[in-house]
């Protein structure tokens, strides 16, 4: 198991929870939106819409990572990465992620709003 903190921008307001290893990250979010304890605008659940933006940190936050391809792409349809941007690159809470396409794999702190 995880430990999964959610900070909203907005208000700064957090939620912590915890969820299973290598589980996918829309999962929880699916659950906590569910259960009216988190605002985040996903739509599709399948890594293809673009809705599910986070930022994420953790321990290995300003590393190298690998996009996934499908990842790349719809983030370049919907979400403003720039059409020429590489599939290799440093991981910081300043890169916008999709939650569908996050499996946990560590402690995060994800960041919504
Ligand atoms: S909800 Fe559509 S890409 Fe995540």
């Amino acid at each position: 198991m995880y430990k999964l903190t959610f900070i909203n921008l907005q208000d700064t307001s957090y939620l912590e929870c915890t969820a299973q290893a290598e589980s996918m990250l829309i999962s929880a979010v699916r659950t906590l939106v569910s259960d009216g304890k988190l605002q985040l605008a996903w739509r599709c659940g399948q890594g293809t819409c673009g809705a599910c933006k986070v930022r994420l940190e953790h321990a290995a936050s300003g590393s190298m990572t690998l996009l996934g391809s499908k990842e790349r792409n719809v983030m370049i349809r919907h979400a403003g990465l720039a059409a020429n941007s590489p599939l290799l690159v440093t991981d910081t809470p300043d890169l916008v992620r999709l939650a569908c396409h996050i499996q946990i794999n560590s402690d995060l702190t994800i960041y919504v709003g």
